[in-house]
């Protein structure tokens, strides 16, 4: 890359222009800005003509007859067309050249290694699909995978692909209660998952997290479970079975057959606004199109590419870009099951040299972290195999921009900083790496197909460098269909503000260049360390305990995580405040939801700021928080003592921490 001011990090970095080099756009799919625009300006003006091209580029059992059907909010893409998800991911690829490829180059925490070719995986996910219509599991049956990130888990999603079951991944940091959760509203019935897990050189138990979900959802007849790390587990006869024994009795062959395009292909659960995660449920033909299109343009991905997302299957980006995308474009890569800090911050260059990546992608958070632990470990390794790094999961401030360009990439490797969500299923804007110049923290331009634009209230579009809502006003072929079981909420969360467009939830502004840069959530979720988290939701865990009267959550910046979680709680009559209890709450959330949503600072108050019609006034928290005190607009407070009691409390927490 060609850097137009010198290489110093400093807070000017986020003006420099970074142009991909020459060398790299000559062997890109779109080597020039013209080329985008051109191509661009074609998808916008024709989007079905584009996205049809795209889809032909998957292997149809039999060809679609319409590519899309649109009435707001409602889409279906490539009606009367069929194919097996699972077919174009696995066995096109053992079928031909790619059959001895590396599939997966998998590295457990401990150092064991395995490869897996595209054969060998064809014949894995024959017999685990095999094992689960054995036990029962027809199409459209939800199964929840709760698993540590091994080959297991890709094989366990590819395999209820392949039957036309929908899956539910629950990441392995989640507590019993959110399982129940998903249990509950899935209507799940088989459970797979693992013994336990290895992170930062412990096991981390799963089973046992499954055995307590079971006590309190009845309804699943059959766990079946990985023998990942020998932790002693106990198994209910009649209900759970090993994966190694179920898998010894069943055949490799299994035939792939055909489901709609818009067959449903799995459930992932998500915060919202709301106390409950929703279920995003994303169907087969429009996903599938969607992550290989992006693979192939903004990760560039070739053949002789080995490719390393760092996600954990559990999220969206695991979904798209370690299981359906890079398998549906018959790419090797690497999948790491344990933590980056382990044994040191070295571990990821490390493999990096060992296995001779190209393509890296990690998240913003990870990166700052490594910035904290000191140049000397990338310094130590060589990573000059390393053509193209990506970033996602928020904003990446330009301190982490330079520090992963010029550290981690050489200063020769394009960043692409790809936005998109959940709901989404692909990235949508994001730099193309031949073509886009970039600058540190926008995500550049929209996607192929993608009408992405700035809306202010009144929903006309905003002027060049004013803040508004990101929306997109076009349908595409990897958007959410709906919140699993309820249409309703679907339609009004995300498209309701302005008719018949998608509303993302992010504030945005565009720069006069066309640049999108994302400021954040307009609503009441929190993005820690690039995962997302309901305000409501961790509300709604700490009322759960017995002292809780009420709590309030919200958001403060934070140097590593990017947001902080901070919760105000108020006690009931008979408890007191102390340094016990509030261990014990913040404990408590990470009982009921997980360790990740886990109050960053609690403070008790004697009330919570609230307007006349009682509703908690989080932005008044906010401003204490932040600025420790409030200025803004307070003629709506019910009580002012309140927001003074607090002030102090804060000031006091604060001159405790100094
Ligand atoms: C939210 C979606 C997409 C996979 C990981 C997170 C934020 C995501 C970026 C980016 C700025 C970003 C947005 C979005 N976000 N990528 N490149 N720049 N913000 O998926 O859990 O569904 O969260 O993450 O706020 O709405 P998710």
């Amino acid at each position: 890359m060609s850097t137009k001011k010198p290489k110093s990090i400093s807070s000017h970095d986020q003006d420099v222009i970074h142009k991909p080099s020459k060398d790299f756009s000559a062997k890109a799919r779109i080597p020039s800005m013209a080329a985008y625009r051109k191509l661009y300006k074609a998808s916008i003006e024709k989007p079905e003509k584009f996205w049809a091209k795209e889809a032909s580029e998957l292997l149809w059992q039999k060809k679609w007859s319409k590519v899309l059907n649109w009435k707001a909010p409602n889409a279906t893409w490539f009606d009367g067309g069929k194919l097996n998800v699972c077919e174009n991911c696995v066995d096109r690829h053992a079928a031909g050249p790619r059959k001895n490829k590396a599939a997966i180059i998998w590295e457990g925490e401990p150092g064991d290694k395995r490869i897996i070719t595209y054969g060998q995986l064809h014949k894995e996910v024959c017999r685990f699909a095999n094992v689960l219509q054995k036990n029962g599991v027809k199409a459209k049956d939800r199964v929840l995978i709760y698993m540590p990130m091994v080959p297991e888990a890709v094989i366990a999603m590819l395999a209820c692909a392949r039957i036309g079951a929908v899956h539910t991944v629950v990441f392995g940091g989640f507590a019993s209660e959110a399982i129940v959760d998903r249990l509950e509203d899935s209507g799940a019935h088989v459970v797979i998952t693992a013994d336990g897990g290895w992170r930062r050189g412990k096991v981390v138990p799963l089973k046992p997290v499954v055995d307590e979900a079971l006590v309190k959802y009845q309804k699943v007849s059959h766990v079946i479970v990985l023998n990942r790390c020998g932790n002693e587990v106990a198994m209910t006869t009649d209900r759970d079975t090993w994966w190694h024994d179920e898998m010894v009795n069943v055949s490799a062959k299994h035939e792939a057959k055909a489901f709609d395009a818009e067959h449903p292909l799995f459930v992932l659960y998500t915060s919202g606004s709301t106390g409950k995660p929703k279920g995003i449920l994303h169907t087969s033909g429009g996903y599938l199109t969607g992550v290989h299109t992006t693979c192939k343009y903004i990760f560039d991905m070739r053949d002789e590419d080995i490719y390393w997302c760092t996600a954990d299957v559990g999220w969206i980006t695991g979904h798209s870009y370690i299981v359906y995308g890079p398998l549906a474009m018959g790419a090797t890569q690497v999948m790491y099951e344990g933590a980056p800090n382990f044994p040191d911050f070295g571990r990821f260059w490390k493999m990096i040299e060992e296995y001779g990546v190209t393509i890296f992608y990690t998240a913003p958070t990870a990166i700052r972290a490594f910035i904290k632990a000191g140049d000397s470990f990338p310094k130590a390794q060589d990573l000059s195999s390393l053509r193209l790094l990506g970033s996602v999961g928020e904003p990446i401030n330009p301190e982490a921009w330079s520090w992963y360009h010029q550290k981690i990439g050489g200063g020769k490797c394009p960043i692409v900083d790809t936005w998109w969500q959940t709901e989404t299923g692909a990235i949508l804007i994001s730099p193309l790496p031949g073509a886009t110049p970039c600058k540190a923290g926008t995500a550049t331009l929209p996607f192929f197909g993608i009408d992405a634009a700035i809306l202010d209230d009144a929903g006309n579009e905003c002027k060049a460098g004013q803040d508004g809502r990101l929306v997109i006003r076009k349908p595409w072929p990897s958007m959410a269909r709906s919140i699993y079981g309820d249409k309703e909420r679907y339609k009004k969360t995300y498209w309701s503000d302005y008719p018949g467009i998608y509303t993302a939830g992010d504030g945005a502004r565009r720069h006069k260049d066309g640049n999108f840069w994302i400021i954040g959530r307009l609503d009441d979720v929190l993005n820690v360390s690039g995962h997302r988290l309901g305000t409501a939701e961790i509300e709604s865990a700490l009322v759960s305990h017995a002292a809780v009267a009420e709590a309030a959550v919200i958001g403060r910046p934070h140097e590593m995580k990017g947001q902080a979680v901070a919760a105000f709680v108020t006690l009931k009559g008979s408890f007191q405040e102390s340094p016990e209890l509030r261990k014990e709450l913040i404990g408590h959330v990470g009982k009921v939801i997980g360790a990740i949503a886990k109050p960053d600072d609690l403070h008790f108050a004697i009330g919570l700021p609230k307007t006349r019609s009682g509703k908690i006034m989080r932005r008044l928290l906010k401003e204490l928080v932040c600025h420790g005190t409030v200025t803004g607009n307070v003629t709506t407070l019910e009580d002012f003592t309140v927001i003074e009691a607090l002030q102090k409390t804060i000031q006091q927490s604060v001159a405790h921490h100094q």
